[in-house]
C-alpha cells in the first residue's frame, strides 16, 4: 500500500522535488491535508420506514482526495460515517443547500475554534465554507451535526447528523473485534404521521421537555434488524436524539459489557464496566462488547429501552404531571400528550446466524493516559430551567453578541481545572445533558443520591467524556484540561433547551 507519505518520499528520492510535475506538486504540497472531503447538507426524500418515503434533510459526503474509505455510506436519513485516523490532516468543504443557515459541529472532537462549527460560523443556504483540522482525539466514537442558533433541533430531527469514528493502529493490540465485526447503532427517536412524514414540535410542551418520539430509528431506519455471527462484536452506540434518555438493555436480560464512552476506550485500571442496563443521555456514546456466540443458534434478541419513572413534566414526578394528572387522570394525559421521557421502547432486533462459534479474544484495554498537572482554577455553573427556558448561571446565549464570554467562563489550557455543575437553580426540576466543546474531560464526582433509583445501575464513572447527564438536585464535578486555546461553547444538549438559549461560550486559554 502506498500512503501519501511514501509517495512523497519516493518522489523526492527519485530525482528531487523539482522534478515533480505541477499537478502532483499541488496535490502533494507540504501544507496539503491527507484527506480532502466534501459534505453537502440538502433536502432529501429517504426510505426510513416501509411505504412512502420521508422528506427531510440529509448529509451526503465525498472523498475528493485521499483514502477512499474515509467516508462510509449510510442508510435512511443518517449522514455518511466519517472514518478518520488519529494524526490525519483533514480539510472539509461544507456546502449548504438546506434553504436556511447551517454549520457543522464536530461533536467531541478537539479541533481549532476556527473549525468547531460555532453558531456564529453558520453560512446561508447556497454558500459553502472550508475548515481544516488534524485528528488529535483518541480512537473513539464521535459525531457531527448542525449547530446554527435556534435551528439545531429542527435540522437534526430532520435528518442532519452522522457518525465520526477515529481509529488508531494501537487498537489492533487490544484484542477488540476488527472493523468487520463492528456495528454502529445511532439511536434517534422520531414521531411519524400516517404518511411517514416526520412530526416535529406540536406544542409548548415540546420546548420544555424537548421533542420526543415513539419510534426509535437505528442508523436512519425504523424497525432495524441485524443478522449477526455467533461471535463477539464491538457495538458503538450513540444517542443522537433531541431529548430522549435511554435505559438500554438486552431483552434476554444479559448484562451490558461497556468498554468505552464518549472519548474512547476505558483504561486497564478502569476495566470493563458490566451493567444491567446503560443510562444514555442525548449525544452520549458508549461502546459495548457483545458475545452473540453465547446465545443459541437462531436466537432472536432485542435491544430495548426499559421504562423508568418519567422525569418530564408529564411524568409522575413532574409538577405538571401532578397538576394535570390530578385534573384529568395520568393515563389520559399520556395518551393526549404523546410520547414521554421514560417510555418503554423497542430499538432493534438481532438474529444470531447459525455457524461455528468464534472464541472471544482476551481484551487488553490501554494503559492510563498521562495525568495533567492540576491547576488552581475552579468554575461553578448553576443549571436551571424556568419560564420555558434554560439558564447557566442565570444567563442565556446572547444571540446579538454570539461570542460574548463572562469571567466565570474562562479556563486555562494545559492544566486541569475542576468545573462543578449544580442542577439546583430556581424553577422546574429537570434532567439535562451537559456538553462542552473542544475538549474531553472526566467526571470525578456526583453528589450522593442525585441519580433516580431506576437509572442508577446504568451509570458508570469511567472514561473520557464530552457530555454527561445531570439530574434534578444533583451536583457533578468534572476534571477538565483543554489542550487547544480558543472560543468554544458549553450547553445543554437537549436540542430544544439549546435552541431556547441554554448555551454559553467558554474561552480556553483566557
Ligand atoms: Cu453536539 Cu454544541 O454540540
Ligand atoms: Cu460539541
Ligand atoms: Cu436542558
Amino acid at each position: 500500500m502506498w500512503t501519501r507519505r511514501n509517495v512523497l518520499k519516493s518522489l523526492a528520492a527519485g530525482g528531487g522535488v523539482l522534478a515533480i510535475p505541477l499537478a502532483l506538486r499541488t496535490a502533494f504540497g507540504a501544507g496539503d491535508p491527507d484527506l480532502l472531503l466534501k459534505i453537502v447538507a440538502a433536502p432529501a426524500s429517504m426510505a426510513v420506514r416501509s411505504g412512502q418515503e420521508t422528506r427531510g434533510l440529509r448529509y451526503t459526503g465525498e472523498v475528493l482526495r485521499g483514502r477512499r474509505d474515509a467516508i462510509l455510506p449510510s442508510a435512511g436519513n443518517l449522514g455518511p460515517t466519517l472514518d478518520l485516523r488519529r494524526g490525519e490532516r483533514v480539510r472539509i468543504e461544507v456546502e449548504n443547500h438546506t434553504g436556511e443557515p447551517t454549520v457543522i459541529h464536530w461533536h467531541g472532537m478537539i479541533v481549532p475554534d476556527s473549525a468547531d462549527g460555532h453558531p456564529h460560523q453558520a453560512v446561508g443556504s447556497g454558500s459553502s465554507y472550508t475548515i481544516e483540522f488534524t485528528v488529535r482525539n483518541r480512537a473513539g466514537t464521535y459525531l457531527y451535526h448542525p449547530h446554527p442558533h435556534r435551528l439545531t433541533g429542527r435540522q437534526t430531527y430532520g435528518g442532519l447528523a452522522g457518525l465520526l469514528i477515529v481509529r488508531e493502529p494501537g487498537e489492533r493490540d487490544t484484542g477488540l473485534p476488527a472493523p468487520e465485526h463492528e456495528l454502529a447503532l445511532v439511536l434517534q427517536d422520531r414521531r411519524f404521521r400516517q404518511d411517514n412524514q416526520l412530526v416535529f414540535k406540536r406544542m409548548m410542551m415540546d420546548d420544555m421537555n424537548g421533542v420526543l418520539g415513539d419510534r426509535v430509528l437505528v442508523n436512519g431506519v425504523d424497525d432495524a434488524a441485524f443478522k449477526v455471527a455467533p461471535r463477539v462484536y464491538r457495538l458503538r452506540v450513540a444517542n443522537v436524539s433531541n431529548a430522549r434518555i435511554y435505559k438500554l438493555a438486552w431483552s434476554d436480560g444479559r448484562p451490558l459489557r461497556v468498554i468505552a464512552s464518549d472519548g474512547g476506550l476505558f483504561s486497564r485500571a478502569e476495566g470493563v464496566q458490566e451493567l444491567p442496563y446503560a443510562t444514555l443521555f442525548p449525544f452520549e456514546r458508549i461502546e459495548l462488547l457483545e458475545d452473540f456466540g453465547a446465545r443459541r443458534n437462531g436466537a432472536e434478541i432485542a435491544l430495548v429501552s426499559k421504562a423508568f419513572a418519567g422525569m418530564d413534566m408529564m411524568g409522575g414526578d413532574g409538577m405538571m404531571g401532578d397538576m394535570m394528572g390530578g385534573m384529568m387522570g395520568g393515563g389520559m394525559m399520556g395518551g393526549m400528550m404523546g410520547p414521554s421521557q421514560g417510555d418503554e421502547l423497542h430499538i432493534a432486533r438481532f438474529t444470531v446466524a447459525p455457524g461455528p462459534r468464534a472464541r472471544a479474544q482476551a481484551l487488553a484495554l490501554p494503559g492510563e493516559e498521562a495525568r495533567v498537572v492540576e491547576g488552581k482554577y475552579e468554575l461553578h455553573t448553576q443549571v436551571a430551567f424556568r419560564q420555558m427556558r434554560g439558564f447557566l448561571n442565570g444567563r442565556q446565549f446572547d444571540s446579538d453578541d454570539m461570542t460574548a464570554v463572562a469571567d466565570d467562563e474562562r479556563l486555562p489550557v494545559g492544566k486541569a481545572s475542576v468545573w462543578t455543575f449544580s442542577n439546583d437553580g430556581r424553577g422546574m426540576p429537570m434532567p439535562h445533558p451537559i456538553h462542552v466543546h473542544g475538549v474531553q474531560f472526566r467526571v470525578i464526582e456526583r453528589s450522593a443520591g442525585g441519580v433516580p433509583a431506576d437509572l442508577r445501575g446504568g451509570m458508570h464513572g469511567a472514561g473520557f467524556k464530552d457530555t454527561f447527564g445531570i439530574f434534578p438536585g444533583e451536583r457533578v464535578r468534572v476534571l477538565i484540561a483543554p489542550q487547544v486555546a480558543g472560543l468554544f461553547m458549553y450547553h445543554c444538549h437537549n436540542l430544544e433547551h439549546e435552541d431556547g438559549g441554554m448555551m454559553r461560550n467558554c474561552q480556553f486559554g483566557a
